[in-house]
């Protein structure tokens, strides 16, 4: 998960264009669709800025998940109100569109609350946003939040070679979208709607083109990425495994990673894909929430916490070396200290080597919000913090066993500082070279040196660029 990140078009001059400036909030599939409605903007004329009073156009693209997450919201719009203003003084024009899970949720609300929005659009409505903003330059104020009945992906025009090749050598795919599970914590139900997967044809002509464009490595992106299906040639219903099967037969694509999973999802041919695969990425991001068996049941989680670790054993028979990842909710409604105590104790027998961890925030609308015996603010702080101690040290103990060890990194960018690159291990890890270890995306193996904060330090690589490898190398 990431908090907020810039998402643009790749900036192209083109004279007498409209500029839009793009900003991001939440996860990666927010992301992915700020990528795509730049496309779309692309396709309507405008280009990309990367400063916000440039912009004819300023788009943010929300996220609902928690409480402070949605109010961020509306202090930008506080901001964005002045700015828009000094370009009025200026004779010039500023649209506002807010876009996401806000927009989804809170639709009428945000134009009543921000008088400066114009257009709020949905995260199934995107691939309308030209017409609605032609509605918008004849002067309406537009609310766009329906479900759409089309597949938006297919109404979009595609990512262009060039601006696939300005974002890099990893690239996210949304291959699935919405989710059935109703955790009585989660907005995602509603804002995102019912699970819906993409077909199986269009996920690998995409997939296709990303490669051509020098992408190594794809994320695929979902709700419940893992409850994705679909058909193959001959009809047969097939899931989330046999979709890594088939985009590892893909030229160039040497990585593959998939976010964010439910345990309940995780089925054998999933399971023997990561036994099989090299392009497998050994990462798992695994949310189990809780440790405590009442909690998850409040949760309507649908599996117990020893069905978690017994899931996480047989995984690691499939592969022994993987890093597994989590998201952890503390203080939910009834937690007691002896439900929090489950969760540090699950914790402690999985062995984290990256996770995600948060207080619980109600979120109006769902049964969570509801349910009696809510965790004083206090104590919520409180668990978190040793929660988040303890996840620290594991995290800290993955990456320090890796020192001296070779890993196969996928050289991303230049570094911060002059004469370095920055690649990824198998594990997600940043990793740190001197620039002499290759280009950018070439995968090379390296041995690594120190573990700073989160990220790996590497020497000089060897020469193995190209090479398609997951995992340690050599001890
Ligand atoms: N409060 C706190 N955390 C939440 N998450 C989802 N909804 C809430 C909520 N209401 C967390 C879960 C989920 C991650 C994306 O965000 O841990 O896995
Ligand atoms: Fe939300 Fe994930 Fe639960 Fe779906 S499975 S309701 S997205 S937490």
């Amino acid at each position: 998960m990431t908090d907020t990140s810039q998402a643009t078009l790749s900036p192209t001059k083109r004279a007498g264009s409209r500029k839009v400036f793009i900003k991001t909030y939440g996860c990666q599939m927010n992301v992915y669709d700020s990528q795509r409605m730049g496309d779309a903007l692309a396709d309507g004329g405008y280009v990309a800025t990367e400063t916000m009073e440039d912009a004819d156009l300023v788009l943010l693209n929300t996220c609902h998940i928690r409480e402070k997450a949605a109010e961020k919201i509306y202090s930008e719009l506080g901001r964005i109100r002045k700015l828009k203003a000094e370009r009025a003084e200026a004779g010039k024009d500023m649209q506002v569109a807010v876009a996401g899970c806000v927009a989804q949720a809170e639709g009428a609300e945000i134009i009543a609350r921000a008088p400066v929005v114009d257009l709020v659009v949905g995260p199934q409505t995107y691939h309308r946003l030209p017409q609605a903003l032609a509605r918008v330059a004849k002067g309406e104020r537009v609310i766009d939040t329906d479900y759409a009945v089309e597949d938006k992906f297919s109404h979009l025009p595609h990512s262009q070679p060039a601006q696939l090749r300005a974002r890099g050598v990893t690239a996210f795919l949304t291959v699935q979208e919405g989710c059935d599970k109703f955790c009585t914590f989660c907005v995602v139900p509603y804002t995102r709607g019912a699970e819906v997967s993409r077909p199986l044809a269009r996920i690998l002509e995409e997939a296709r083109r990303l490669a051509e464009a020098g992408v190594r490595e794809v994320t695929l992106l979902g709700q419940n990425v893992n409850a994705w299906h679909g058909e193959d040639a001959a009809g047969r219903s097939i899931g989330l495994g046999a979709l890594l099967y088939a985009l590892a037969e893909i030229p160039g694509l040497t990585r593959l990673r998939y976010t964010t999973s439910h345990p309940r999802d995780m089925d054998d041919a999933l399971i023997a894909a990561h036994r099989d695969l090299p392009a497998v990425m050994p990462y798992l991001h695994l949310p189990v929430q809780s440790g405590s068996d009442a909690i998850l049941k409040a949760m309507n989680r649908r599996h117990t916490a020893d069905d978690y670790l017994r899931l996480v054993d047989r995984i690691r028979v499939a592969r022994p070396d993987i890093a597994m990842s989590g998201d952890f909710i503390v203080g939910f409604p009834g937690e007691s200290d002896a439900d929090f105590a489950a969760t540090m104790r699950l914790i402690e027998a999985v062995g984290y080597a990256s996770a995600f961890s948060f207080k619980y925030s109600p979120r109006p609308g769902t049964p969570g919000a509801e349910l009696p015996g809510h965790v004083d603010e206090p104590v919520k702080a409180e668990r978190l913090a040793r929660l988040q101690d303890l996840l620290r040290r594991q995290q800290q103990a993955f990456s320090e066993g890796l020192i001296g060890r070779s890993l196969s990194i996928l050289i991303e960018k230049p570094g911060r500082r002059p004469g370095q690159v920055v690649g990824r291990s198998p594990y997600l890890q940043p990793v740190v070279m001197p620039e002499s270890a290759g280009a950018v995306g070439d995968i090379v193996t390296a041995r690594i040196v120190d573990s700073v904060a989160s990220s790996l330090m590497a020497e000089g690589a060897s020469e193995t660029r190209g090479a398609l490898t997951g995992g340690v190398v050599a001890a």
